[in-house]
């Protein structure tokens, strides 16, 4: 008997274990040995509930690697790897573990590092360093895996952690971005322009219809028309090496049309913006619409809810191609057709102030948008690619959505859902399959046949028009501010428990049950619907990548944070500073991290401007306007210093000051304290239980005399769910 014990100890100490001793110790193919372990009855399987395992990671801040931790029921060895997915190549090298943990490293053939205990020693945690390879790109995808000994016939294959991507979620990450990125900062023509009326200028559809509702803030807006060569000047102190400005269709052309004339003064406008900008050092990245299109073609024929505007806006791109191409080499079609559309053609928050209480004319509007932005993409490329060698693109506005709960596949849709009804219905005909998104055809058109229609609400495509549409866009630009959390119910209120009001039930009608809520640990600033959170930014790009399979290049073209009308103005936004440190790191690491081919961040905004219907009492410039001074006096708030020590130093390279202060403030960036005094005193007073339709808009915020008709709409369509 004593032999007995003493030979089962002696196969024990040398880690043999003879028949059950897991063959990538033998140097055997892992995936056969899967099935070999799986065969012999062992215990296995992937890292779920069950498991009585777990793989953690944390980034090891100081020497820039990560610690991967590997915990559970007592083990007696494993196999640990970083892996891409769909790949059992190992990648990068884990250090060897102290040697008082009583754990030898040794190699197991081409299955990369494998710590084993080859004594009789029962452990139930293992830490060890990921060093983080040079030079690796994608670095995102890789997540840690671990093949678990538990005993010689008992195994756990392939427990998992998180991707790296996933880990770094809310981490600094010191890193920069490549030469030649586009540091920005972006502006819109009516909201800084002014001189309405002026230089041959033809009323807009935001001139009409802010004096329609009593509003003249947008009739000198921040006088930029005038004194454009001072918006130059502050460009230059940002340290920027790239303006986003957008032209007035009706500066160019004061009907709408090339037969209505073309406006030399207009002209000379922009061409003396953009000799300004290059003379100093700049790229100027130009938006041909951003929402002030001709009041004349919404009399004419409704605007963009006639496919007639596709031509007259073909011939107005043309017009500015022909003007400003041998000099602009980005152009952005549209700014945030979403936005536009819903909230002109959906809500009656903005021009021409329609509430479509059908459901139809959003969808019909969006329809002519596509088009237009299609045809226009195509003249550029047919017509002036060859000779003037730019690009044409769009620029994209959703929130993230986030499932609440990720472990929830109705959540999950919902998530997924949401980004199909807002991003992909403009996505997914340029980027995608030329259509609007399968997901969006099918629930309008079986909303519309319960409502007793013979068609969809949905306009259709023809074949030629889709593939027409297909691939019209040489970049993509996102405007990503902040997120939601989307869950499933039957039973959508108005107000969730957390006081959060159900604001997607009326920006995103057609997409019936599911409620929004946010977190309430995210941070949240003057303008209600914006809360700080700055991953909106990587999973954004993240999912855009994956559903468009899009490799091309990426623009953050909007991003800020506001604060309200103080007395004296508070120039030390503390809330700035923080919100810019924290969504710039984001794409330095989409870039280092997630190998995104992402070319340009845009500030929103330059300066204190004419938020659209909240006027000038929403501030999100970094630098300060003064509205009482005919002359619109600029001063720079403290964020022109944190945003100019990132640009110049293209992010945050190790060892810099900025870095290190960036470091430091972290985490303190990501608590409310920072972003509380950018509250104004009312709004401070509100609580959360009593937001209103008005608090959740972005940019336009609906009038009163259509709040009570959408929440009405809202309960009814809520009772019909
Ligand atoms: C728009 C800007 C607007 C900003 C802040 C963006 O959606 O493009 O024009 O000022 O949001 O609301």
């Amino acid at each position: 008997m004593k032999w007995l014990v003493l030979l089962a100890l002696l196969f024990w100490t040398a880690g043999l274990c003879s028949a059950s001793a897991p063959c990538w110790l033998q140097g055997a193919d892992e995936s056969a040995c899967a099935g070999m372990m799986l065969t012999r009855g062992a215990t296995a399987g992937p890292q779920s509930t069950l498991s009585p395992y777990r793989v953690a990671a944390d980034y090891d801040k100081a020497h820039h690697r990560f610690n991967v931790h590997v915990a559970g029921d007592e083990f007696r060895s494993v196999l640990l790897q970083a892996r891409r997915p769909g790949s059992t190549e190992p990648v990068g090298t884990f250090l060897p573990p102290s040697e008082r943990s009583g754990l030898k490293r040794i190699t197991c053939s081409s299955q990369g590092d494998s710590i084993t205990n080859r004594r009789p020693l029962f452990t139930n945690e293992i830490r060890l360093t990921w060093e983080i390879p040079e030079g690796e790109s994608k670095l995102g995808e890789i997540y840690f895996v671990a093949t678990v000994v538990r005993r010689c016939n008992s195994y756990w294959v392939n427990v998992q952690s998180q991707s790296v991507a996933e880990l770094t979620r809310d981490i600094f990450w010191p890193g920069t971005v490549p030469e030649g990125y586009l540091w920005s900062t972006a502006t819109a023509s009516y909201q800084i322009e002014g001189a309405w009326n002026h230089a041959g200028k033809g009323e807009s559809m935001w001139d009409h219809y802010a004096h329609s509702v009593g509003s003249y803030e947008g009739d000198e807006a921040t006088k930029s028309y005038e004194y454009y060569s001072r918006d130059v000047e502050e460009i230059d102190g940002l340290g920027l090496n790239s303006y986003r400005f957008s032209i007035s269709w009706t500066r160019i052309l004061p009907d709408g049309t090339v037969a209505g004339g073309i406006n030399q003064d207009g002209i000379d406008y922009y061409n003396n913006l953009i000799n300004e900008l290059l003379i100093n050092g700049m790229t100027p990245y130009v938006t041909l619409y951003h929402w002030d299109g001709p009041q004349a073609l919404d009399a004419k024929y409704g605007s963009w809810l006639s496919d007639s505007i596709v031509k007259d806006f073909n011939d107005y791109a043309r017009v500015c191609y022909q003007a400003f191409g041998d000099r602009v080499k980005h152009w952005v079609t549209f700014n945030e057709p979403w936005s536009f559309v819903m909230g002109g053609f959906g809500i009656a928050g903005a021009p021409p102030g329609i509430w479509d209480s059908e459901r139809t004319e959003m969808y019909k509007a969006a329809h002519n948008v596509i088009r237009a932005h299609a045809r226009a993409w195509h003249t550029y490329d047919e017509e002036f690619r060859a000779e003037q060698q730019g690009s044409v693109g769009i620029v994209l506005g959703s929130l993230w959505s986030e499932p609440k709960d990720p472990n929830n596949p109705q959540d999950v849709l919902g998530a997924h859902l949401y980004q199909q009804f807002v991003l992909g219905w403009y996505a997914n005909p340029i980027f995608g399959n030329g259509n609007y998104p399968q997901e969006m055809i099918d629930m309008i058109a079986a909303s519309s046949q319960q409502e007793g229609r013979s068609e969809s609400r949905l306009p259709v495509f023809t074949e030629e028009e889709i593939l027409f549409n297909r691939g019209t866009a040489d970049f993509v630009g996102l405007n990503q501010y902040s997120a939601r959390l989307i869950f499933a119910t039957d039973q959508p209120t108005e107000v969730d428990e957390t006081g959060w009001f159900n604001w997607m039930s009326i920006m995103v009608p057609d997409l019936k049950g599911y409620q929004e809520t946010v977190d309430p640990s995210w941070p949240k600033g003057e303008m209600i619907f914006l809360r700080v959170v700055p991953w909106c930014v990587r999973r954004q790009l993240d999912y855009f990548k994956r559903t468009y399979q899009y490799e091309g290049a990426y623009y953050l073209t909007e991003t800020g944070i506001s604060e309200a009308t103080f007395d004296p103005p508070k120039l030390d936004d503390v809330w700035r500073q923080c919100y810019y440190m924290l969504y710039t790191n984001e794409v330095v690491k989409a870039i280092e991290l997630d190998g995104v081919d992402h070319r340009g961040f845009f500030a929103w905004t330059l300066m204190d401007n004419v938020e659209w219907a909240s006027g000038i009492h929403e501030h999100f410039g970094l630098y300060y306007t003064d509205f009482t001074d005919p002359a619109r006096t600029r001063t720079p708030k403290g964020s022109v210093a944190t945003y100019r020590e990132i640009t110049t130093n293209n992010g945050f390279p190790h060892g810099a000051a900025h870095t290190m202060t960036a470091q430091d403030l972290w985490d303190w960036c990501h608590t409310q304290e920072p972003y509380t005094e950018a509250v104004s005193q009312e709004a401070a007073h509100r609580t959360t239980a009593d937001p209103t339709v008005d608090d959740f808009l972005p940019g336009v915020r609906v009038g009163a005399a259509f709040r009570d008709k959408v929440v009405k709409n809202n309960n009814n369509n809520n009772n019909n769910v």
